[in-house]
């Protein structure tokens, strides 16, 4: 079997949830249910007998070490991380703890564990960490894409702290010889995505009649990659990637925030139109930019394809549509996640925004 994760946040729990539709290998889900986790999201592995949630610390290493004794996986992916930028902003201490403290510990049980490994079982151990292309720092409207050479430039409390998990994982590698392979993906949208961030936050605020809150000129550019590409290029770099290599992941879908807005209020407008009559797009309000906010993304994500033959399989417009209709049809889920918790995240993120 694997250990994944941070499986009940947003892409770990589509991970888990495709693993079982094209694998018949067991999986063993770690994750700390912070606000971002849910359980939720597994429920429908509910009855599965090769499925096996704990919840846990990727730092707490007897935790961890007692998991990889009784469940011998083949391979570790790690999902588990503080994820949100604008939080990073407010408070980056848990940004620390988990993404750097916290992987630091999940490397040296790892370390342990996979030492005491022999024959097959060693060679063919993988762990699989899981980044992003923000630790590339920001891009110039003509500047190229990233690419896996580019220079580490992070520049939010969030990115420098995946880029220290980044560089603990590739020294892990190069000093001790563990077998690691490290993705850096683009920004993911899709089912159970937790509505702090951009693109489930506007579909939720327009459908409640809210404020849809553009920071700034809404022309940073994001590279949106549709969260089930996302999961299908980990299967393939943990089937076939080179340790010690890292492969970028993108969609080639560089987009401006303020047209994603209008897209996102196009297919509302479409799908459930507003009773008075009036676009979504009414709801647009410009409010003050994000610190620091990093004004391009991009990533050339050809080694990948080159290498492994990995492709997105959804293009912008298919993938928009289906998370869009996703969100309409499971209000439950949206509402369940609107917690005391949430609520309070709001009004910290947007009451000082002018
Ligand atoms: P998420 O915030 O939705 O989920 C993170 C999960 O990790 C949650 O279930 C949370 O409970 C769990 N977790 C947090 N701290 C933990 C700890 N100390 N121990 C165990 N579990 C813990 O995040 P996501 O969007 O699903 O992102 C998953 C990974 O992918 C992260 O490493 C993130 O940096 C990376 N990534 C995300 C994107 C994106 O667009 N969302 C893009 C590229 C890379
Ligand atoms: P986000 O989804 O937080 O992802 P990231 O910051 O990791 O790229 O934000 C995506 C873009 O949308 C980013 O440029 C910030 C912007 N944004 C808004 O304009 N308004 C919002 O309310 C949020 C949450 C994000």
């Amino acid at each position: 079997m694997i250990l994944v994760t941070g499986s009940a946040g947003f892409i770990g729990a589509n991970f888990v949830l495709d693993w079982f539709a094209q694998h018949d290998e067991g999986v063993v889900s770690l994750d700390k249910l912070t606000y971002a986790g849910n359980l939720e999201n597994l429920a429908s592995l509910k009855d599965n007998p090769r499925h096996i949630f704990v919840q846990g610390d990727i730092g707490d290493q007897a935790l961890v070490s007692r998991l990889l004794a009784e469940h011998r996986p083949r391979a570790v992916v790690n999902f588990a991380a503080e994820s949100h930028v604008d939080r990073s902003i407010h408070g980056p201490e848990d940004f620390i703890q988990t993404n750097v403290v916290g992987t630091f510990h999940l490397l040296e049980t790892i370390r342990a564990y996979w030492g005491g490994l022999e024959g097959e079982a060693k060679v063919s151990f993988r762990f699989l960490h899981v980044s992003t292309d923000e630790v590339y720092g920001s891009l110039g409207a003509q500047d190229p894409a990233f690419s896996e050479t580019n220079r580490y430039e992070p520049n939010s409390p969030y990115s420098a702290s995946k880029a220290a998990s980044d560089h603990l994982v590739r020294a892990y590698h190069h000093t001790y010889g563990l077998p690691v392979l490290t993705t850096n993906c683009s920004n993911n949208y899709g089912p159970y995505h937790f509505p702090e961030k951009l693109i489930p936050l506007m579909i939720v605020n327009a459908l409640a009649g809210k404020p849809l809150p553009v920071y700034g000129d809404g022309q940073q550019i994001r590279d949106w990659l549709y969260v089930k590409d996302h999961c299908s290029a980990i299967r393939r770099v943990l089937e076939s990637g080179r340790t010690g290599e890292v492969y970028n992941v993108g969609g080639w879908n560089e987009k401006a925030n303020l047209d994603i807005v209008h897209t996102v209020c196009g297919l509302l407008d479409e799908l459930r139109p507003r009773t008075d009559g009036k676009s979504y797009r009414e709801q647009i309000a410009f409010v003050t930019d994000r610190p620091g906010h990093d004004r391009r993304y991009a990533i050339d994500a050809r080694k990948i394809e080159r290498e492994l033959g990995w492709k997105p399989a959804e293009t912008f417009e298919t993938g928009i549509r289906k998370t869009v209709q996703w969100y309409l049809d499971n209000q439950d889920w949206v509402g369940n996640v609107q917690s005391g918790n949430y609520r309070q995240w709001l009004e910290t993120n947007y009451a000082g925004r002018a």
